[in-house]
């Protein structure tokens, strides 16, 4: 068995949302050829997509080429809209979060749903995540590595963290919003820099802005999204944020006197690496209990293959193999084997 925790889905067509909400800034969907969209955002390409970002129909096709039995489906972070009005962003949760429990709906079997949140209003959050959790029935949530001007260990968002503690539903935290001017304008740096920087800055706000110690039962996964450092950089800097942490302690420990090391184990990331030491040292580093195979699919930076890198490691045994390609996302997920089968 082979589940996917990272993977896109967008909705084959959603309302007019400048029309909707009376100003701009928002992504539509434009099809103008067979199979293909423009994503497409205040008349500016972002992104071409193909049909296997909005269709079920092709995505279990391809699931069935590479053996994935299950996919995680969230939506693209360039839809969070964390920017805008909070009740203008909770009608555009509301209208993925629906799309995205229809298409559960149609094959339980073949896909979970991670449902997006209007962070930047935590109460509305709360409430939209109580719906996605007992009216859609998703077991988690995409959010992003920030919320605007909020890191994650940002108080406001810690209601949002006992909701999710208490109605036990995952968080899948993934990089979005890099810097994209001055330095980082050439040579498509915010996303082999910028991502992975953006994890790590999300998974040390959260270990030493306290959320691990206030919320131990919270489940956490981090996405590295379309980089090459799996886990952001954090399985390569610990050494060096815990040597930091003890040198200077009026710095690092404002919030959480514990040893960032210790958190080790404490949360999930994703396999997506491209490199098989550098898999080796991520699940060293982060248990072989907490690393899930995640594909970034269907995007080109993604692992297009599902796992095969998993399988093709000779240091890992059988039952290691069996927990990345499956066994951990069951746990972090908190769902079980035998209803997908
Ligand atoms: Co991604």
């Amino acid at each position: 068995m082979k589940i996917d925790i990272h993977s896109h889905i967008l909705p084959k067509e959603w309302p007019d949302l400048k029309k909707r909400y009376g100003y701009g800034g928002w992504v539509q969907l434009h099809h103008d050829s067979k199979g293909e969209a423009k994503m497409m955002k205040d008349g500016r390409l972002f992104r071409i997509v193909q049909e296997n970002c909005w269709d079920p129909v092709v995505r279990i096709r391809e699931m069935d080429q590479t053996g994935v039995t299950v996919q995680a489906l969230s939506t693209v972070p360039v839809m969070f809209s964390y920017w805008a009005k909070p009740h203008d962003t909770l009608d555009l949760c509301q209208i993925l979060n629906n799309d995205l429990a229809t298409t559960v709906a149609k094959y339980p079997k073949r896909f979970v749903g991670l449902g997006t949140l209007p962070m930047q209003a935590p109460d509305l959050a709360v409430k939209e995540m109580h719906r996605c959790v007992k009216e859609l029935g998703f077991p988690g949530i995409q959010i992003g590595s920030h919320i605007n001007e909020w890191d994650l260990n940002s108080k406001e968002l810690f209601p949002v963290y006992a909701a999710a503690e208490q109605l036990n539903c995952s968080l899948f935290v993934h990089p979005w919003d890099m810097q994209m001017d001055g330095r980082m304008a050439k040579y498509w740096l915010p996303w082999l820099v910028g991502m992975p920087a953006e994890t790590t800055i999300a998974i040390c706000s959260m270990i030493m802005g306290g959320v691990f110690k206030k919320f131990p039962k919270l489940k956490v996964c981090f996405a590295h999204g379309e980089a090459f450092f799996v886990g952001g950089a954090f399985p390569f800097t610990v050494g060096r944020i815990s040597h930091g942490f003890n040198a200077r302690p009026d710095l690092c420990a404002q919030d959480n006197p514990i040893d960032p090391r210790k958190y080790l184990g404490a949360f999930y990331t994703d396999s997506l690496v491209h490199d098989p030491l550098a898999l080796k040292l991520l699940t060293e580093v982060i248990g072989k209990d907490k690393v899930l195979l995640g594909t970034d699919y269907p995007f080109p930076l993604g692992d297009l293959e599902g796992g095969k890198l998993i399988e093709s490691m000779e240091e890992f045994d059988d039952e290691t193999k069996d927990k990345l390609k499956a066994g951990n996302a069951l746990a972090f997920l908190g769902l079980e084997k035998k209803q997908f089968e």
